[in-house]
């Protein structure tokens, strides 16, 4: 059995969901008195929510991982690898042979560069693919690792894939930024209508990955809400969220002022990117990790 990782404070999706469904208290009480008594508490409730709190970045995954004993010499596909950062850290770290696949030709050749410059060309073959297709035998992968891509997938056609290609006990550990707890409907359809580069992408919330997981036979061994967790790690180290929120706002209030200098598709795009990282901050979206066994 994989140890937790010390994530106690983080609340599920669920849990959200709860804060948002739930009405005001403000209709049956006082409201001078609410007023009154968060008057008292506001300024120190601000300088407690200053502090930090345990924070994980995307390399937490790895940890995820390393807990479920990936065996050393192993195969490993990384689906949906991109430009191969991914599949470099699976053979570095846990010396695995890696299979990357992606269906862009840019991306695969991108990503077999990254290899070479690495000197792991020898443990990492780069094929065009998707999810759904995966050009590898039945049975023949020991670590299914999966980033940033379900979303642009059929879900349950690339989980029964990922079922097909594991070894019966093999791990997979899939990551996504899903719909949040505190998306509308209407918001969530606007973004994944937004082409970001990736293709056509999905609206999915943590309920349609798991039913996706159950319907290809694959089983849950832990799932982690991360939320806003990078974001914040991003905001702490950088201040790399609070710059895309003010983008965000410049995008909106100026739009002509960008659309003349880089289109309106490229404006597009900005404006969902930023959004997408402002909305990961509150709720809208959600990072999570999902750890499976075949
Ligand atoms: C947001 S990027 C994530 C890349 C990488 N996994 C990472 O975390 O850096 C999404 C990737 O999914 C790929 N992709 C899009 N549709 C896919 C599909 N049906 N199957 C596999 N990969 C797909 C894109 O080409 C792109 O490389």
């Amino acid at each position: 059995m994989t140890q937790p990782l010390p994530f106690e404070e983080s609340a599920r999706y669920e849990d959200v969901e709860m804060i948002f469904a739930a009405g005001s208290t403000a209709a049956t009480e006082d409201a001078d008195q609410i007023g009154a008594d968060f008057g008292e508490i506001e300024e120190e409730f601000g300088r407690f929510l200053d502090e930090s709190l345990t924070l994980r970045g995307p390399d937490s995954l790895g940890d995820l991982l390393a807990g479920a004993d990936p065996p050393v010499g192993g195969i490993a596909v990384d689906v949906g690898c991109g430009r191969g950062r991914d599949a470099v850290r699976l053979a570095s770290r846990f010396g695995l042979q890696v299979h990357g696949i992606d269906p862009s030709p840019i991306n695969v050749q991108q990503a077999k560069d990254r290899a070479a410059a690495e000197g792991l060309d020898h443990r990492i073959d780069v094929h065009l693919g998707r999810a759904e297709a995966i050009p590898l035998p039945d049975r023949s992968v020991d670590v299914l690792w999966c980033k940033e891509v379900i979303t642009f997938t059929d879900p349950i056609a690339a989980m029964r894939e990922f079922r097909r290609v594991l070894r019966p006990g093999a791990v997979g550990l899939i990551y996504q930024v899903l719909t949040g707890p505190a998306m509308t409907a209407v918001e969530a359809h606007w973004l994944a209508s937004q082409e970001l580069g990736f293709g056509p992408a999905r609206e999915l919330r943590p309920a349609d990955v798991e039913e996706a997981i159950r319907v290809a036979g694959l089983e849950i061994r832990q799932r982690v809400d991360y939320a806003s967790e990078w974001g914040e790690a991003g905001q702490e180290r950088d201040g790399s969220a609070g710059r895309r929120l003010t983008h965000a706002a410049r995008l909106l209030r100026t739009p002509q002022r960008y659309i003349d200098r880089y289109g309106a598709a490229n404006y597009r795009i900005m404006l969902a990117d930023c959004l997408w990282h402002v909305y990961r901050m509150i709720g809208k979206l959600w990072g999570v990790a999902f750890l499976l066994r075949a």
